[in-house]
């Protein structure tokens, strides 16, 4: 007679709110495919309740691991017995394994983007120049991998200059970069001999599709690579516009899926069906 086994291995997302976050939708497409009995879920966790979810996280065997979403990202971290040393840097986390009974947070967000750039435009980053507009969550993931990964110089283009300010402080003290804060002055003009111009500010995110990072446009040159951190529409207006420019571009889906990716092997141990995981995301996207 056949063995039974009827326990499945759980993963999720602790976020509050959380019903809108698709990355179940990847993520569980991935176990499929590979033929896992696994489970992706979202957990509607309130910011004061997060110590319990993570006790109960803790507690349940089959319980591999999380993703964190707003507003938990940073309240995360002193409930974690180890923190990967970018995530240190960053200072959040995204993603959360189980190890024996030890919780280890990751931050896969600047991790993923690094490997669209690797992967899917060929661009190494050591040496260039990058220019990041935005000083959030995902500016900050994506500064500090670029910064860690050997970029020479990254400029910190953000609205609001104090935050703006303490990422490139960041940068300059924790990594070998230099760094440095510009002001947002419409229309920003990019640094002729920028390598990389990323769009990390959530401009441009649905509903608000049709709107712009204020920058000259004109200011893109061919050798530029652009991205986006913008997932849903991919193909946003500031991509669109940079391509007529003739930069190379490089969609915030890219990014989306390659952060699970990374979680899914963090997880799992199984290198994640990257095409599967891209192309479901696509459809719920688009359908
Ligand atoms: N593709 C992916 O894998 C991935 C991963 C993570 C996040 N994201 C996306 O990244 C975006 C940012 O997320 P986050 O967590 O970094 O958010 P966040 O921490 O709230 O930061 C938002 C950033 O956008 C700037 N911003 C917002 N509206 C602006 C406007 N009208 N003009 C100028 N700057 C504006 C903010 O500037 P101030 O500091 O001046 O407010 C801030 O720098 C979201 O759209 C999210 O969906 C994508």
């Amino acid at each position: 007679m056949a063995e039974t086994n009827y326990l499945t291995e759980l993963v999720g997302v602790f976020g509050f709110p959380v019903a809108e976050n698709p990355t179940g939708v990847m993520q569980n497409a991935a176990f499929r495919a590979l033929g896992l009995r696994w489970l992706y879920l979202n957990f509607e966790v309130a910011p004061q309740q997060l110590g319990d979810a993570l006790r109960g996280l803790r507690a349940t065997r089959n319980f591999r691991g999380v993703n964190l979403t707003i507003p938990h990202k940073v309240a995360v971290l002193p409930y974690l017995d180890e923190i990967a040393p970018s995530a240190q840097v960053i200072g959040a986390v995204n993603t959360v394994r189980r190890d024996g009974d030890r919780l280890i947070g990751e931050n896969t967000d600047g991790k993923g983007f690094m490997r669209a750039l690797g992967d899917d435009a060929d661009i190494d980053a050591l040496g260039c120049s990058a220019v990041v507009l935005g000083a959030g969550g995902a500016a900050r993931a994506i500064a500090v991998e670029l910064a860690l990964a050997g970029a020479r110089t990254i400029t910190v283009v953000n609205r609001s200059r104090d935050r703006g300010e303490a990422l490139a402080t960041l940068i300059q003290r924790q990594t070998p970069a230099q760094a440095r804060y510009a002001a947002w002055t419409p229309a920003y003009q990019v640094p002729k001999d920028s390598d990389l111009l990323v769009n990390a500010t959530s401009i441009g995110l649905f509903p608000e599709v049709d709107t712009l990072p204020d920058i000259d446009f004109s200011s893109i040159t061919p050798g530029m690579v652009v991205c986006d951190v913008i997932p849903n529409p991919p193909r946003t207006p500031f991509l669109r516009r940079a391509a007529e420019q003739g930069a190379n571009t490089l969609d915030g889906l890219g990014m989306l899926v390659y952060q699970g990716a990374i979680a899914f092997q963090m997880w799992s141990g199984y290198n994640a069906p990257v095409e599967v995981m891209h192309q479901a995301l696509a459809a719920e996207f688009n359908p």
